[in-house]
């Protein structure tokens, strides 16, 4: 059996630049080891939404991203917070919406689902056949040989919320928002692609109220006790990589690598920081930032990595752009604002240093990491209309009055194009140049 796992993503930003996209085809069967990721509002996806579908405008593509990240900020900050401390079952974990979905076979025979995946989550869902309240495709565990619901006495029920025991079945509800959900923990084999981890430990949806239960299940790639990668520690290793295609790209092709085979070997890394109180986060050290070749003063206590209160920074893949707590923004921003002299500044929605008509011209932000300088082009950092016309600063600063503005998050517009390595066994975390789109 292959260890790696070779996953091709497919991501789709709104922009009207791309007009009439190439679409992907829909109707791939995953081969060997190579399974395609969707984007959540890809053209191939079950969960595509109308209003993802229809064409925004750049501004309203922009604004639409912003508002998706605000409830990302949310759940993460509700993971800094350590109110999300059941990791196989937290409600807040779905409160935000998954950005990236896969096909994965569950039971046996092996029936195929799309499910979201997400680097900070550790959360594992599937919504069960009969489930009241669920939107779209369930697993039919009961034709299903493998499928096995747990026992009230399983350790793993010491790990829901608020378990009762009706029937001999460990049972948990959940409310989060205005939604509640209710579910059974079962386990079953799960196929990704050819690997499969039998035994898989999963939260089975019986049972939702309310509008923000998201519509597939959830595949967590968090770094927690009962995430998919602790669940298959044997198969993966607890190391995985990916490489995430720029938002303009026509293709949106890209891969996600579970294993420890196939990893790149000379790669820049920076070492992993281990908080247990927020288990599902990849925390590391950022200690300053260049803009340009200015290194910008910055306090240090805005990069401070303190385990007790969650302050410090983070790899994301959910959160669409970087956001940094305010006096690191503040100093970047004043930075490329100096370096366009007296270009008339403006902003867009949650982008205070827009300019239209003049170029941003800055040519490299680079985060300084423990040992791991990442130089990021423009691309990764300035956000342009299709038409050129308009340029944004692509980062923002940490909402205020809020525990998420203790926490630095490296997001995916700073992470395209690059390959992230997470080594969870060597404690390492990679950044490489990669042209994958
Ligand atoms: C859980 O939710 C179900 C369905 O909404 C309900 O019937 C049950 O009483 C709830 N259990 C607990 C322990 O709250
Ligand atoms: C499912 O997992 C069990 C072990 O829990 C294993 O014996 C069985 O062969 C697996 N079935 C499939 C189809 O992989
Ligand atoms: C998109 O894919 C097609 C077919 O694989 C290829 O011919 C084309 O060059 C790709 N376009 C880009 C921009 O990568
Ligand atoms: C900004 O404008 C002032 C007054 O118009 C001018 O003296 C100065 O040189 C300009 N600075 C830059 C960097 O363009
Ligand atoms: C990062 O860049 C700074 C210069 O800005 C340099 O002093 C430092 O050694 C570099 N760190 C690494 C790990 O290359």
């Amino acid at each position: 059996m292959m260890n790696a796992l070779f996953f091709s993503l497919a991501i789709l930003f709104f922009s009207p630049a791309q007009g009439l996209l190439q679409s992907p085809s829909c109707d791939v069967t995953d081969h060997g080891s190579n399974l395609q990721v969707l984007h959540v509002n890809s053209p191939c996806s079950p969960f595509k939404t109308a209003a993802a579908a229809a064409a925004l405008s750049w501004e309203d593509s922009v604004l639409q991203m912003q508002s998706n990240d605000k409830s990302r900020l949310q759940y993460l900050s509700s993971l800094v917070a350590g109110r999300s401390v059941v990791p196989i079952a937290s409600g807040r974990a779905v409160t935000q919406n998954p950005t990236y979905v896969v096909r994965a076979k569950i039971g046996t025979p092996a029936q195929t689902l799309f499910v979201a995946v997400d680097t900070s989550n550790d959360a594992a869902w599937i919504p069960c056949s009969g489930c009241v309240g669920c939107s779209s495709a369930t697993f039919n565990y009961a034709k299903s040989s493998s499928f096995k619901p747990l026992p009230c006495g399983a350790p793993q029920c010491n790990q829901v919320p608020n378990p009762s025991c009706g029937g001999a079945a460990c049972g948990f509800n959940v409310t989060y928002g205005s939604s509640a959900i209710s579910a059974t923990l079962a386990q079953d084999n799960i196929t990704l692609a050819a690997d499969s981890v039998h035994g898989y430990t999963f939260g089975c949806v019986r049972t939702t109220t309310g509008s923000s239960f998201p519509a597939q299940g959830l595949l967590g790639l968090g770094r927690g006790p009962l995430s998919l990668l602790s669940q298959s520690v044997s198969l993966y290793q607890s190391t995985f990589s990916y490489c995430l295609p720029s938002y303009k790209s026509v293709n949106f092709t890209g891969n996600l690598r579970l294993g420890p085979h196939s990893q790149p070997i000379r790669i820049k890394t920076t070492p992993l920081l281990r908080n247990p109180r927020r288990s599902s986060l990849y925390y590391v050290n950022l200690v300053a930032i260049r803009v340009g070749r200015r290194v910008v003063a910055i306090p240090p206590s805005a990069f401070a990595y303190d385990p007790v209160s969650g302050a410090g920074t983070v790899f994301d893949s959910g959160t669409v752009f970087t956001s940094l707590v305010r006096p690191a923004y503040v100093a970047v921003r004043d930075e490329v604002r100096r370096r366009m002299g007296n270009a008339t500044v403006s902003s867009l929605g949650g982008f205070d240093t827009c300019y239209a008509g003049a170029p941003i011209s800055v040519p490299t932000v680079t985060f300084m990491f423990a040992g791991m300088n990442v130089t990021l082009p423009q691309d990764n950092f300035v956000i342009r209309s299709s038409a050129g016309t308009t340029s944004c600063l692509a980062m923002a600063a940490a909402p205020d009055g809020n525990v998420n503005s203790v926490l630095n998050v490296i997001a995916s517009f700073q992470q395209q194009n690059h390959r992230i390595l997470i080594d969870v066994p060597n404690s390492r975390l990679g950044v490489a140049r990669e042209a994958c789109s």
